[in-house]
C-alpha cells in the first residue's frame, strides 16, 4: 500500500469509527444476507462479535503505518479462525460485506481511491489470516 492510501483508508474509516454500531449492523446484515451458509459459525447473540469485530479493525486500520508491529496478532486471529470454520472463500464474502458497509456508510466519500485503497488494505490483512491458518492447518 502506498502511504496515500494508508491515509485514505484511516481518515474514511475515522467517519465510519463514530457509527460503528450501526456499520457492524450493516455489515453482518450483508454478510448474512449474500453468506447464509456462514450464520450457523457465529453465536446466536451477534453483540460481543460485534464490537470484537469493529475494535480488530480499528487496530488493524491504525497498525497499517508499522504492519509489523500487528502482523503476529492478525497471525493469531488467522490461526483462531480455523477452529471458527472460516474457510478461504469466506475471505472474499467479508471483503464484499466490509466494502458495501463502507459505500453504504461513507456515501460520496467512498470514491474509485478509497474503494480500492480499502481492498488493498483488506487483501493485505486477510492474507496474513489466510497464510497463517493455512500454516496451522498443515501443522
Ligand atoms: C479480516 C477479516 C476478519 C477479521 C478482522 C475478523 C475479526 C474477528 C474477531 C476480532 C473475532 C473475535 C474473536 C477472536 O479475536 O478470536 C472474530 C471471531 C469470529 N470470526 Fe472473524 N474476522 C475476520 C474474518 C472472518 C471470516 C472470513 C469468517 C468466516 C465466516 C469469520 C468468522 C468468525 C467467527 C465464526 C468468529 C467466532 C464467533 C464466536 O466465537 O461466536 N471471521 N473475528
Amino acid at each position: 500500500m502506498t502511504p496515500e492510501q494508508i491515509t485514505l483508508v484511516q481518515t474514511s474509516w475515522a467517519k465510519v469509527a463514530p457509527v460503528a454500531d450501526q456499520a457492524a449492523n450493516i455489515f453482518y446484515d450483508r454478510l448474512f444476507e449474500i453468506a447464509p451458509e456462514a450464520r450457523p459459525l457465529f453465536a446466536e447473540d451477534m453483540t460481543k462479535q460485534k464490537r470484537a469485530l469493529m475494535g480488530m479493525l480499528a487496530t488493524a486500520v491504525n497498525g497499517l503505518n508499522k504492519l509489523d508491529t500487528i502482523l503476529p496478532a492478525v497471525q493469531a486471529l488467522g490461526v483462531r479462525h480455523v477452529d471458527y470454520g472460516a474457510t478461504d472463500e469466506h475471505y472474499e464474502v467479508v471483503a464484499a460485506a466490509l466494502l458495501f458497509t463502507l459505500r453504504k456508510g461513507l456515501g460520496d466519500g467512498f470514491t474509485p481511491e478509497v474503494e480500492e485503497a480499502w481492498t488493498r488494505a483488506y487483501t493485505t490483512l486477510a492474507g496474513v489470516m489466510i497464510e497463517a491458518a493455512g500454516r496451522a492447518r498443515a501443522a
